[in-house]
């Protein structure tokens, strides 16, 4: 009798070890990336790449879900939802990191890059490169940049030089840097979600706003604000990220391959930008719902004048000689 028992005790421990052990292997690795903007920009169409890419090479193992249009979580909580595991990859703006490092504000300094090209080049270099691993103290991983564009401002009034701008309330990313570079201006920046500026906007709660031609399109700010001034002040770029809990739980033999696939589909993202750039700017041209203001070069250098002593202010704490390598990936 005792014998049976412990025969049928023995059975079933080993049919729960069976099934737990196949659940195991048939249930793959789920990554929720979740990120604030519409499909069709550059970091929408990277993380369906992510998806697709994951899909051929990892399939089985490994399954990517893009949550798109802060459906999952906003930028000003996603990282929060990362470090407690309810999402595994975000893409936030370089602006959204201020509480988890200070170093990235180096990247909302007005004027500091002149292209996307010397953006890349800073962005590759050892410096730029360390820079993705100030957030890692914070359980955060940074995969890599990616990038969107340089920024325009639109506005409910033609915006021509800064004094133009003095007055108006303009929503800015929560960036400490992009507020001085408003203040500056003498204009009033509010901190808002991006889910809520074509509101803020339409509502004419505010005046007006900062960002590329993508965003501008793809959430139709180009239907509601009369005038864009194409002053390309400033970066909206990424850092694609993850926690370091999350990172590691991957196995050895998968992370590897996920890496190389990640990168990929940031060159791909990198690739498509500056080609949704001019597309997105041509379809804002061609809708004729707005103006696109452009500024001559005794204009801009005003524009420079007025925003440039945020470098001053932020240097202690960005660092002489980060700004100086920054700057130097101009040349
Ligand atoms: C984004 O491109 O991810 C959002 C930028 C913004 O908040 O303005």
């Amino acid at each position: 009798m005792f014998g049976k028992i412990t025969t049928l005790v023995a059975t079933a421990a080993l049919s729960a070890a069976l099934i737990s052990g196949s659940a195991l292997a048939s249930s793959p690795i789920t990554i929720k990336f979740a990120h604030v903007v519409a499909e069709n920009t550059p970091k929408g169409k990277m993380a369906i790449k992510l998806k697709d890419l994951v899909a051929e090479r990892l399939g089985g193992k490994v399954v990517v879900e893009v949550f798109p249009n802060s459906q999952l979580f906003g930028d000003e909580n996603v990282l929060e939802a990362m470090l407690l595991g309810d999402v595994q990859m975000a893409a936030p703006a370089l602006s959204k990191f201020d509480r988890y490092t200070t170093q990235l504000q180096i990247f909302d300094l007005p004027f500091l890059f002149k292209d996307m090209a010397a953006v890349e080049k800073f962005q590759k270099s050892e410096k730029g490169q360390a820079l993705l691993k100030t957030i890692e103290p914070k359980g955060l991983v940074g995969l890599g940049y990616l990038h969107n564009g340089l920024k325009q401002l639109s506005a409910s009034t033609r915006m021509k030089v800064p004094a133009d701008a003095a007055g108006l309330k303009f929503r800015i990313m929560s960036s400490d840097v992009l507020a001085a570079q408003f203040q500056a201006l003498k204009a009033v920046p509010l901190k808002k979600p991006f889910s809520e500026v074509f509101t803020l906007l339409q509502t004419k709660a505010i005046d007006g706003q900062e960002n590329t031609y993508s965003n501008i399109y793809s959430q139709k700010y180009f239907e509601i604000q009369p005038y864009i001034t194409e002053t390309n002040h400033g970066l909206l770029d990424y850092m694609v990220v993850t926690s370091k809990e999350f990172w590691m739980s991957i196995p050895d033999d998968i992370r590897p391959q996920l890496k190389a696939i990640i990168d990929e589909a940031i060159a791909y993202g990198n690739k498509i930008s500056a080609d949704k750039d001019l597309e997105d700017r041509q379809a804002i041209i061609d809708s004729k719902r707005t103006e696109i203001i452009m500024i001559n070069d005794a204009e801009r250098s005003q524009w420079v004048e007025a925003m440039k002593p945020v470098w001053q202010q932020f240097e202690k704490e960005i660092g002489k000689d980060m700004i100086d390598a920054a700057y130097q990936s101009n040349m």
